[in-house]
């Protein structure tokens, strides 16, 4: 059974104009798309060939690895945003940010500073590590998993994610990211 492309869980303008359909078209048609092919082209025949891409992911490295994973992250991704999203957190995950960052202002100021921050392509994450939440960057394809750390969020850096709809400017990516988009209810979901 082949890896599939999972459906975008909006319509493809549905975060326009923060994300507009021209880069969807791109970042989900070509790029997401494309991951999903490679890792079929590189799981064929092979005992990877049915596994769940947790596991390929977890005992991979190489191009493998970095296809298996990129499927992952960017599904996550799409996930982690909606239309008409941003704002705050309630209940469970609003009190354990402001207790592992001080408030919501804090998370806010030290996730964007890590997401500009992290050097060329790569991601930003919220993670549940331990008992306590974690701001993280990843480089290229890496995870929280890989780290055994729970992913609850992820902001994708690479500039394929912005270049479109913001040119250079990823600070402006990363606050629309976390003013306009963050869908709270997903992430509050992954809490464990
Ligand atoms: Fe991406």
């Amino acid at each position: 059974m082949p890896f599939e492309l999972p459906a975008l869980p909006y319509a493809k303008d549905a975060l326009n104009p923060v994300i507009t359909a021209e880069t969807i078209d791109f970042h989900y048609g070509k790029h997401h798309q494309a991951y999903v092919t490679n890792l079929n082209k590189l799981t064929e025949g092979t005992a990877h060939a049915d596994a769940s891409l947790e596991d390929v992911i977890m005992a991979s490295d190489g191009g493998l690895f970095n296809n298996a994973a990129q499927v992952w992250n960017h599904t996550f991704y799409w996930n982690c945003m909606k239309a008409g999203g941003g704002g705050e957190p309630t209940g469970a995950l609003a009190e354990a940010i402001a207790r592992d960052f001080g408030s919501m202002d804090d998370f806010r100021r030290d996730f964007k500073n890590a997401a500009v921050a992290q050097f060329g392509s790569g991601w930003a994450w919220l993670v549940q590590d331990g008992d306590k939440l974690a701001i993280t960057t990843t480089a290229n394809a890496d995870l929280p998993m890989k780290h055994g750390q729970k992913a609850l969020m992820t902001c994708d850096v690479w500039e394929h994610a912005y270049y479109i709809d913001f040119r250079n400017a990823r600070p402006n990516y990363v606050e629309a990211f976390l003013d306009k988009l963050v869908n709270w209810d997903f992430v509050a979901g992954n809490l464990a």
